[in-house]
This record gives C-alpha cells, structure tokens and sequence, in this order.
C-alpha cells in the first residue's frame, strides 16, 4: 500500500526548506520537538489535515494539537485568557499544550473535530522553530506514531511507523525530552487534562494554586483510551525482581535501565525507545516501580495506558 516514498531530510536549511515546501503542498512531514516528534500538516488544509487521520489510522473524533513559533501567532488563533498568557509567559516555547477558545476560521475544522476549543503549543525544538516559521502557517500535528502504539522519540522510530505514508521526516536526532507535552485546559479554571514533558508542580508553582484534575466519559477527552502507547508485548507494572525481561529504574538489576541513577528526567527521556527495544525482545515487559513525583507522573500514566488490557 505504499503510494509514496518517504524522504529523509538532513536537519540543513536545505532539508528546512523541502519540509516547509512539502508542508505547503499540503503534504505530511514528520519533525521533532523537544517532546515526540510530530506527524505535521498545514491546519488550514483540510485535505491535509485529513490525511493525517488516514496515516495515523485514528479515529476522527480525537482532536490535534496546533504548532506555532510564538504567542504572536497563538494570539490569532485563540482567545488568551489572562491566566493562560502568564502560563505562556513562563513556558513557552516548551512541552506544554493549552486548550482555549478557538477564533472564527483559525484552522479547519478537522483540526478542532468541532469543537469551540483549540489545542495549541510552541515547541522549543530550533528545527521545530525553524520549520513553523519558513512553513509559516499553523501546522497540526500528533505525536507521529500509528494510533495506540508508542510515540517515537528518534527519525528512525517515524520511519518504522509511517515510511510510505508521509512524505518525509525531518531528521533532529533524539528527542530530548520525550514524553509528549502537558496538556492544561481552562474551563472553567486551569485543569490537567493530559500530565506530560512539563511537571505539574511546575505549573502549580506558576499559578500559585493547584490544578484541577480531569474527568470525564466524553470520548474527545484527551487520551481517554485506556489502552494507548502500547507495545506488542505484555506490560506489567511494579516488579523490582524478575528471571524475566526488566526495565529498571534507579540502582537494581534490569535488561535495561530507564536511569540508574533514578533521576526522572533521565527516564524520560529514554522511556519509548526502551519500550521499543524490549518489544523487540520479548513478549513480556516488567517493569519497575517509578516514583510518583514530578515527570513520574507523566511516565506513570504513559505506563497505566502501555498496560491497559487490549
Ligand atoms: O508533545 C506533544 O503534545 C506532541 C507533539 C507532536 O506536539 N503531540 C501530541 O499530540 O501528543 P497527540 O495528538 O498525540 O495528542 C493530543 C491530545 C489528544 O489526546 C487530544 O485528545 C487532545 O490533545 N486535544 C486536542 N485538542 C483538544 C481540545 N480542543 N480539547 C481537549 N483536548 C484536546
Ligand atoms: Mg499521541
């Protein structure tokens, strides 16, 4: 089924100015951001945008987050609530996606899955940067990986997912974070609606209060499968002893450590490639305990949705 050969582009002006191009066309190119690298396309076009549904073989209903270079161009495309701009103040460009009130005729619909609302955010990634300003239009993207599997944090992850569907990937290396962004909403205050890249102590501190947290059985809620971000393998949590295979965290004996040194940024950044490695492995993943605190939030609920029942 493959329709098109996916280029690989070198992160050059060169392969900056093909991306942009091929964005342009209406065409879907996969890049980095400091989170997961994204499936792109220009969030005017519909029929690009829609292409991303068909890549992705997601189903529709599941709004994309919109990519733009500074909160000059955010502020055409969405209402900025105070709150939201002293957000936007202390971590933009960064992993962190608000959802606010859309403008009339921002982006396609598509974009929005008709909803009032429109998930916005600016990455740090100067590829990302770079390719959101010569493209200079909005561009949409999900995390680039087929739906429900793992996001990829490296070009050749896309490649494994994508190569034949899109029409190219702009290659940044690893991911330096690599968990996709924290997703905060404003209806009516500021909520958690997806925990990600960004602490939540993080945002708590900037807003000097706590967030709300999130719930709802609305099937456009963010990332309410519960099986989503899964590998092949079986996944199961909280094992700090096995004959079997081990993802490891802080000072023990695994097949892998996510960081030995338990720091969680470390983690982090490691946690989906390792996920791949061991799928590639085996049928069985244990994993081990990931404390609860700032990014092990974001890597606990990635592994919650990795060991959901399918
Ligand atoms: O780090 C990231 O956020 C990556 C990079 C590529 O930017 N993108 C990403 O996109 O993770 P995706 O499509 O895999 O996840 C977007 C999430 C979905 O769970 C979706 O439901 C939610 O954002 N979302 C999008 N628009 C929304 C809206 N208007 N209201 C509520 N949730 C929304
Ligand atoms: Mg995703």
């Amino acid at each position: 089924m493959n329709s098109v050969s996916t280029q690989q582009l070198a992160p050059t002006q060169e392969g900056i100015a093909t991306a942009a191009n091929l964005l342009q066309d209406g065409a879907l190119v996969a890049f980095p951001t400091e989170t997961v690298y994204g499936l792109g396309a220009d969030a005017t076009n519909g029929r690009a945008v829609a292409a991303i549904f068909a890549a992705k073989n997601r189903p529709s209903f599941n709004p994309l987050i919109v990519h733009v270079p500074d909160v000059e161009h955010a502020a055409t495309l969405v209402e900025l609530p105070e709150t939201a701009r002293d957000l936007a103040q202390a971590f933009w460009p960064g992993p962190l996606t608000l959802v606010l009130p859309v403008k009339p005729g921002a982006v396609n619909d598509l974009v929005t899955a008709g909803l009032p609302t429109l998930a916005i955010r600016i990455p740090a990634h100067p590829l990302a940067q770079k390719l959101l300003r010569t493209a200079n239009r909005p561009i949409a993207a999900p995390s680039a990986n087929p739906s429900g599997a793992i996001s990829p944090t490296t070009a050749a992850h896309v490649m494994a997912g994508q190569n034949g569907k899109i029409a190219a990937v702009l290659d940044g290396g690893p991911c330096k974070v690599g968990l996709e962004s924290t997703i905060i909403g404003f209806d009516p205050g500021p909520t958690l609606l997806r925990p990600g890249g960004l602490p939540q102590e993080a945002v708590e501190a900037a807003l000097g209060h706590p967030l709300a947290a999130y719930q709802s059985d609305i099937p456009n809620a963010p990332g309410q499968l519960a099986s989503h971000y899964a590998p092949d393998a079986r996944v199961q949590l909280n094992v700090s002893e096995t004959d079997g295979t081990l993802l490891g965290f802080g000072a023990m004996e695994s097949t892998l450590n996510l960081s030995a040194a338990g720091d969680l940024t470390e983690a982090a950044a490691n946690l989906f490639a390792y996920l791949r490695e061991l799928d590639q492995k085996t049928d069985i993943i244990h994993i081990a305990p990931i404390p609860n605190i700032g990014l092990g939030r974001a890597i606990n609920d990635r592994l919650r949705r990795a060991a959901a029942p399918r």
